[in-house]
């Protein structure tokens, strides 16, 4: 965490010594999804969850809250019926075009924190590199469908024009379970899975410190018996 935490100040420092900042506001549709996200230098402050109809505040507790005024929901659902209108429009006008569709470049699943077995954690399915938003994300415990447990953030637009998703799943690891996710996209004939194995991060029991212990302390007795031996042998022969 601490480490999490240097990374992210050290990151805005740099920027602040050049003066720049990324403020960005993101408004989008497509005919079954629409997104509204105020973000600063890559990091989400504020996003409209259309399905449950309210803003959220996305921010980590270390920092200080971000607020945005009265109505800020609401705007961003007119934003919505606009942006719609506009893509009927833009549709109708173009003919119906077909759109560039481009499938996830990456996918990785890893878990947030270093493993400990029976200690709460999150595991990430972190989605990149594909066009158009959004991406669907099914996981497994164990080849049973969890995907109820899990979470996923709005699309975040790059650079490059690609969009990033991040997947979470609160979990507790268990040597012996096997994770999955499944990430669905239109440009994808077949879901891309990745495989995620507890044991394969769990810190192995480490023999060494015990071994060394145990040895010293069977050399120390047996030195021990072979002097009492001989001081008894020594007392015998006098
Ligand atoms: C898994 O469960 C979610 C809801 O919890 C559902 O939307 C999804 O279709 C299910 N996936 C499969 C492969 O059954």
């Amino acid at each position: 965490m601490k480490m999490k935490l240097l990374l992210f100040l050290s990151c805005v420092l740099s920027v602040s010594a050049e003066g720049l900042h990324d403020d960005l506001r993101i408004n989008g549709c497509s005919e079954s999804d629409g997104e509204f996200l105020y973000a600063l230098d890559g990091e989400e402050k504020w996003f409209a969850d259309f399905k449950k109809k309210q803003g959220v505040y996305p921010q980590p507790p270390f920092i200080d809250p971000i607020t945005y005024g009265e109505g800020v929901y609401e705007n961003a659902v007119a934003d919505l019926h606009v942006c719609k209108s506009n893509l009927d429009v833009c549709r109708r006008g173009m003919k119906d075009i077909p759109v560039e569709n481009d499938p996830p470049s990456r996918v990785m699943i890893y878990p947030r924190d270093d493993i400990e077995p029976g200690q709460k954690n999150i595991l990430i399915c972190h989605v990149s590199g594909f066009y158009p938003a959004p991406v669907r994300v099914q996981w497994t415990r164990n080849g049973l469908n969890v995907t109820g447990e899990s979470s996923i953030n709005v699309p975040f637009p790059n650079n490059d024009g690609y969009f990033t998703q991040i997947s979470r799943l609160d979990f507790v690891p268990q040597l012996g379970d096997i994770y999955s996710c499944s990430v669905e996209h239109v440009a994808l004939q077949e879901p891309q899975t990745r495989i995620w194995d507890v044991e394969d991060d769990a810190p192995q029991p480490s023999l060494g410190p015990s071994v060394f212990c145990g040895v010293g302390l069977t050399v120390g007795l047996l030195g021990v018996a072979a002097g009492t031996f001989f001081l008894i042998k020594g007392n015998e022969c006098r």
